[in-house]
């Protein structure tokens, strides 16, 4: 079993639209195994692929550090539905250690997604799992909740930021913002 490491800021496949999972074998398996331990050591709500340097449409959610018993591993997600209303929520990730900030997202969705049975299957979300589907999902479209953090988050975040920044500039040459 491979350890996964979390990528954070600054790495360019973060900023990738990830590829839809197709025939779920036992690569697709192997690599939720691994997610779920780097999940489990990293002491996350949610996990995607992306973040462990895998640009595919899969995300993990394990509300149990939030004290809720939901743990789910899905396949190509996507929102189907947006409520209206915007709610505020201070959000942290993963892949942007240390960094805190109040993001807005609409308070219910509802995601279509594929099992690893291969079985399709509706969620109507709301609360934190709405919350953290939506962040995991825009992982997989190559955004970061940083991208909609007021000024003011970012002004308070940016030494932080600019860390992350210089860690993979030094690591791999390059980065993408
Ligand atoms: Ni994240």
């Amino acid at each position: 079993m491979a350890k996964l490491e979390v990528i954070t800021y600054g790495h360019p496949i973060l900023r990738e639209v990830a590829k839809p999972v197709g025939k779920v074998d036992e690569r697709i398996h192997s690599i939720i195994r691994d997610m779920m331990d780097a999940l489990l050591e990293e002491e996350g709500i949610g996990l995607a692929a992306p973040q462990v340097g895998i640009s595919e449409r899969i995300v993990l959610i394990d509300l149990s550090k939030s004290g809720q018993t939901t743990k789910m591993a899905l396949l190509n997600p996507e929102i189907i539905f947006s409520s209206k209303d915007m709610v505020p929520y201070e959000e942290g990730c993963l892949s942007v250690p240390d960094v805190w900030g109040t993001v807005y997202r609409p308070s219910s969705v509802r995601v279509k997604a594929k099992t690893l049975t291969g079985k399709s299957i509706l969620i109507e979300a709301e609360d934190i799992l709405a919350r953290v589907l939506q962040h995991e999902i825009d992982h997989l479209n190559g955004k970061l909740f940083i991208d909609y953090l007021s000024e003011e988050d970012k002004t308070k975040n940016a030494e932080k930021i600019t860390a992350l920044i210089e860690e993979n500039r030094k690591k791999l040459g390059h980065v993408a913002l």
